[in-house]
């Protein structure tokens, strides 16, 4: 599996252990600050946080919960911006038992989704150190929440299917909902990916037959945990049945105009988007990589119709900010070669579901295949993948990187194929606690894809670059890496790269007894496979971003949900230690 390629140097750290610490703990000689946290200022005048007098005023006003990707938007050599995607709420940690109504929860949580853009800015050029700015640039600081205004753009914009009473244009949406990973464009915006939509709808009432068997699709049903239905209309499936049509998108934010409605993009596809991450192809067309993160769900791709503007001037960031609105959206089919050689590989093909213009679908128009994707590519014969995640071009080497988190099913719901062959995984309940087998697979794989004739081409070469979990499992690979050398790791979720071309990987629900945590991986020369841990995130955490900027003098990390698993009475943890509760928050880590 050794694939030729330039030494990589890199910084050598002591990795950090396997622990379930309530800490963000990093290696020896590094350190930390937390840049913002839930209930934080973001907008100027926004007050200060009170846990007991929460409003949904307030919380449109302060860092919102769970925070999730994160980008950074250079201003000059010493000011930024950083935009974080909010996922989603834990009333039960948010909120003291008995202050609030269920009404007024629904409320706060509503406004606590969404987005942020804070102006954050640095001692010196060479820092790695980053603090939220007190004055310099809040101008561009902004909240994003489940009621801001967006606009809807591409082929499905204002089809009757997303029409609603509130909205009979089909073009203008309000709020974000369950934005999880993202990525930072060539042209300075972020896109964010809408995911588990299908949990804010729900009904009392009855579900129409005509969306019966594309809420299915989606995991749309009455039944709903959250009952925002029972506070507002909108996600009530029988009064506005297109209300869920109008999530589950890409969303375009453009950081350095807070003034402008953001997008979301048709064009990309409907699904339980994870993220987008983009690369720019030798004929200056764009091209999106994107997972839906789902067991048996796909991997996709974008390409534009049009091409990229190198310039920063008003007219350029105006053109490419039209770049994925027009173009085609395919889908993935892995074919294994056997395996007789020993490694899990193969190429792949990349299927046309539609263009603008023209559908590839069988029975079903470009609108039809853009709102119900994943329905349309069940006709084309992709390949069922173990929950897609992340996935993003190495700006380095070229080669496309995606993170396939677990699949519990696979082998038993979900046959193993070659891009997909562990059925059964060893895992540990605790700390120190021997290895015990368990089926399918739970502790996920990093794919490597290689395009063949670039990024716009129509296939590509394929290999397991990680088969994650403890090195001591037989099932485990790490790229040909000893076994000794590496950490052990589960779960990769999001992935991004430094400057060099080395994978960051975090990860989400590790199951071989340690908290999340975030890895560096060599992906080209001798240390190529190196797995090596560089922090975990606190108890009840999983580790999001991670972000490598400024010539990898920082390390940024979301941590999301700490303390998940307690409540605000009884927490199982507190970090990052400054109230008597747990915040999402997001730090940087840096070399002392
Ligand atoms: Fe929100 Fe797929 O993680
Ligand atoms: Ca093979
Ligand atoms: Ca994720
Ligand atoms: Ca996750």
């Amino acid at each position: 599996g050794a694939v030729p390629g330039k030494q990589v140097s890199t910084d050598p750290f002591t990795p950090v252990a396997p622990n379930r610490r309530d800490a963000l703990t990093v290696p020896a000689g590094y350190r930390l600050n937390v840049v913002a946290a839930w209930g934080d200022p973001v907008v100027p005048g926004a007050p200060a946080f009170d846990v007991y007098r929460q409003t949904p005023e307030a919380a449109a006003q302060q860092f919102g919960y769970n925070n999730d990707y994160v980008g950074v938007i250079s201003l000059s050599t010493t000011k930024a911006l950083l935009v974080c995607n909010h996922e989603y709420t834990n009333e039960e940690v948010m909120f003291p038992a008995g202050e609030y109504t269920a009404e007024e929860i629904r409320r706060i949580a509503l406004m606590s989704h969404g987005m942020s853009v804070l102006a954050v800015e640095r001692p010196t050029a060479t820092a790695g150190h980053w603090v939220r700015s007190a004055s310099s640039n809040v101008r561009y600081n902004r909240r994003i929440t489940g009621e801001t205004p967006f606009v809807v753009d591409g082929p499905a914009a204002g089809h009757d299917r997303l029409k609603t009473s509130a909205d009979p244009t089909g073009k203008r949406v309000l709020g974000t909902l369950n934005n999880c990973a993202g990525g930072t464009t060539p042209w300075g915006t972020v896109l964010s990916g809408e995911e588990n939509f299908n949990q804010y709808f729900g009904t009392a009432g009855a579900i129409p037959a005509t969306h019966a068997a594309s809420y299915r699709r989606y995991g749309i049903s009455a039944s709903s945990e959250r009952g925002w239905y029972q506070t507002w209309d909108r996600f009530d499936l029988a009064k506005e049945p297109n209300e869920p049509n109008r999530f589950g998108w890409i969303v375009e934010v453009d950081p350095l105009a807070p003034d402008e409605p953001p997008v979301k993009h048709t064009m990309l596809g409907r699904f339980k988007h994870e993220g987008a991450n983009i690369a720019i192809a030798p004929n200056k067309k764009v091209v999106a990589y994107m997972g839906d993160d789902e067991r048996g769900d796909y991997l996709y791709r974008f390409i534009s119709t049009d091409t990229y503007r190198s310039g920063t001037d008003a007219a350029s960031r105006r053109h490419n900010k039209q770049l994925l609105s027009k173009g085609a959206l395919y889908v993935a089919r892995l074919t294994g070669d056997g395996l007789e050689d020993g490694v899990w590989d193969g190429t792949g093909q990349w299927i046309l579901l539609c263009t603008d213009t023209v559908s590839n679908v069988p029975g079903m128009s470009v609108a039809d295949v853009l709102i119900d994707t994943r329905l349309a590519a069940d006709k084309m014969g992709p390949t069922r993948m173990d929950r897609p995640e992340d996935v993003e071009p190495n700006p380095v080497n070229g080669r496309v990187y995606a993170a396939l988190t677990n699949n519990s099913n696979r082998g038993s719901s979900y046959p193993a194929d070659e891009a997909n062959p562990v059925t059964r995984s060893m895992v540990r309940s605790a700390p120190g606690a021997e290895l015990t087998a368990a089926s399918g697979n739970r502790n996920g794989y990093v794919l490597e894809m290689q395009p063949v004739g670039g990024h716009t081409g129509g296939t590509f070469v394929w290999r397991l670059l990680l088969v994650c979990g403890d090195p001591a499992a037989p099932e485990t690979y790490f790229a040909g890496y000893p076994k000794d050398k590496v950490s052990p790791i589960s779960c990769p979720d999001n992935v991004a790269f430094d400057s060099r071309g080395n994978l960051w990987v975090s990860t989400d629900g590790n199951v071989i007894g340690s908290n999340d945590g975030i890895f560096r991986v060599p992906v080209d020369g001798p240390h190529r496979g190196k797995v090596e841990s560089f922090l975990t995130t606190p108890i009840g955490a999983e580790a999001c971003g991670p972000l490598i900027t400024h010539g990898d003098r920082t390390v940024w990390v979301a941590v999301q949900h700490p303390g998940e698993g307690g409540t605000f009475a009884e927490p199982i943890g507190l970090w990052p230690h400054t109230h008597r509760y747990p915040r999402p928050g997001v730090a940087v880590v840096w070399k002392a």
